[in-house]
C-alpha cells in the first residue's frame, strides 16, 4: 500500500510500505478514504523528530471503510463506514470508563512515561503506523471506530477524528456558558473550531492569531480577531473589551511552536538534529517549548478564570510564572482529547441538515496522498490560505 512515511525533520515521503493487516482476532482493516493533516504533525516534522524512526507511518485523522474484520470482532462489518479516534484506547479500562481515554490503561506506555497510545505518533506514544496511508489497521474494532451514515460528505465526519473532539474539550476545560467570554489563543483548526463550538453555545469568542490570513478567515464566518502580538499590546487590547478584567476563560490553541519565543526555538532546531540517543533525553529533561502562548494566557485570564490547554507541550523544566498563576488563582486543565468520550455528543451536530459547526467548508485543500510531501511544507509555513489539509488516498 501507499503511505506518507517519516525519514528526518522536514523529509516526510509518498511511499510503498507493507500492506496494513489483521494481527489479533479483535483488529479490523479500514481502507482510508479521507485523512487530515494536523498541527501535531507539524511536531513530527520538527522537535519530536528525535522519537521518530526512519519509516514510520504517520498521520492521526482517519476515515474510510472497513475492509476486513477479525474473527473476535462482533460489532463491525466489512463494508462500515468509520471514522478512527487518534487516540487508541480500550472503553473498557478504568480510565476508559471514567472518559479518560487518553489516559487508556491496556494501551498507556509505561516505559516512555506516556498516556494511551495514538496512531502514527512516534515511540512516545506507541510506535503505531498511522492513518495517512491506503489501509489502516484499528485494534479494538469493536468499541474504538465510530460507526456513521453512509450518505453524506466525508467532509461532515473526518474531523470527528481530532479536531472537533479536540475542540470540543478545550470548550468544555475552559468551563464556559452563554454569556461568558473566552479569548482562543491560535487561529488554526483546533482555534478556529473550538470557536465555533463556543460561539454554537452562545459564548462570546475572541481568537487572537499572528497571521493575517488565518484572521482574515475567521472573520469572515463573523469571528471577533485580535492580531497576536507583543504580551502587552494583547493583553490591553483583550482588557479593553472585556470591561478591563479579562475573559473568564483562555483557550491556548497554540502549543510548544509558539511564535515568539526565540531562545526555545533555537533549542528546537537543535534537539531535531541531534540523532535520536541525544536528541530524546534533551526534549524529556530540558525546558525546550516555545511558551509564549501560555505566558500570554496567563497574563490575560480574568482573576479567578480558566486555562484550557490543547496545545501541545513537551517541556520537562519549563519556567512558568507560579506567582501568578496562584495569586490570579487560575484554574488550569489541559491535556490530549479523551476522543471516544466525546464523539456521541458531537455527531448529532454533523448529521443535522445545517451543519451547524459548518464542517463542509472547514477544509481548505483536498489532495491526493502523494501530494503530502508539499503539503506538509506549505502548512507549516503557513502559506496564505493552506489551513486545514485532507488528503484522499
Ligand atoms: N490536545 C489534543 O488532543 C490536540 C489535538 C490536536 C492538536 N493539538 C495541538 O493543538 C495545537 C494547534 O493545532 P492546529 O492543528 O490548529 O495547528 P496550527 O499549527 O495550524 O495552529 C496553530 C496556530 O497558532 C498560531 N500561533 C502561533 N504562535 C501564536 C501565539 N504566540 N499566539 C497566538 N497564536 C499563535 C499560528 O499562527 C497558527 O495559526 C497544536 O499544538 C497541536 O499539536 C492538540
Ligand atoms: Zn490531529
Ligand atoms: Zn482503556
Amino acid at each position: 500500500m501507499k503511505a506518507i512515511t517519516w525519514h528526518g525533520p522536514q523529509d516526510v515521503r509518498y511511499e510503498e510500505v507493507p500492506d496494513a493487516r489483521i494481527e489479533e482476532p479483535t483488529d479490523a482493516v479500514v481502507r482510508i478514504t479521507s485523512t487530515g493533516l494536523c498541527g501535531s504533525d507539524l511536531h513530527l516534522y520538527g522537535p519530536l523528530a528525535p522519537f521518530m524512526t526512519e519509516g514510520d507511518v504517520i498521520g492521526h485523522e482517519p476515515m474510510g471503510i472497513v475492509e476486513q474484520v477479525g474473527s473476535a470482532v462482533e460489532n463491525l462489518a466489512v463494508g462500515d463506514r468509520v471514522v478512527v479516534p487518534f487516540n487508541i484506547s480500550c472503553q473498557r479500562c478504568w480510565m476508559c470508563r471514567r472518559g479518560l481515554n487518553s489516559q487508556c490503561e491496556t494501551t498507556q506506555n509505561r516505559e516512555e512515561g506516556t498516556g494511551a497510545s495514538l496512531f502514527g505518533y512516534s515511540r512516545l506514544y506507541g510506535a503505531v503506523p498511522g492513518g495517512q496511508a491506503e489501509l489502516l489497521r484499528v485494534p479494538f474494532a469493536d468499541t474504538l471506530p465510530v460507526k456513521v451514515p453512509v450518505g453524506p460528505s466525508d467532509d461532515r465526519f473526518v474531523f470527528l477524528s481530532d479536531v472537533l473532539p479536540t475542540a470540543w474539550q478545550a470548550v468544555e476545560y475552559a468551563g464556559v456558558g452563554e454569556g461568558d467570554t473566552v479569548v482562543v489563543l491560535g487561529g488554526g483548526p483546533i482555534g478556529a473550531m473550538a470557536a465555533r463550538i463556543a460561539a454554537h453555545r452562545n459564548v462570546r469568542v475572541i481568537v487572537a492569531e499572528p497571521d493575517e490570513h488565518r484572521r482574515s478567515r475567521l472573520e469572515s464566518r463573523g469571528v471577533d480577531t485580535l492580531p497576536a502580538g507583543p504580551t502587552d499590546a494583547l493583553a490591553a487590547a483583550v482588557r479593553d473589551r472585556t470591561d478591563g478584567r479579562g475573559p473568564d476563560a483562555v483557550i491556548d490553541a497554540v502549543g510548544m511552536e509558539a511564535h515568539g519565543s526565540p531562545v526555545a526555538a533555537a533549542a528546537h532546531k537543535v534537539a531535531e538534529k541531534l540523532p535520536g540517543p541525544l536528541g530524546r533525553p534533551l526534549m524529556k529533561s530540558a525546558g525546550v517549548d516555545r511558551l509564549e502562548a501560555l505566558t500570554n494566557a496567563i497574563e490575560i485570564v480574568r482573576r479567578g478564570g480558566t486555562i484550557s490547554i490543547s496545545g501541545v507541550y513537551g517541556g520537562a523544566t519549563d519556567p512558568l510564572p507560579l506567582m501568578q498563576l496562584f495569586d490570579k488563582q487560575v484554574q488550569l486543565r489541559m491535556g490530549q482529547a479523551n476522543v471516544r468520550a466525546w464523539t456521541d455528543d458531537i455527531l448529532p451536530l454533523l448529521t443535522a441538515d445545517d451543519d451547524p459547526l459548518g464542517t463542509e467548508d472547514f477544509a481548505t485543500h483536498h489532495l491526493g496522498l502523494d501530494e503530502a510531501p508539499e503539503a506538509y511544507r506549505a502548512f507549516r509555513d503557513k502559506e496564505p490560505g493552506v489551513v486545514k489539509v485532507v488528503f484522499h488516498p
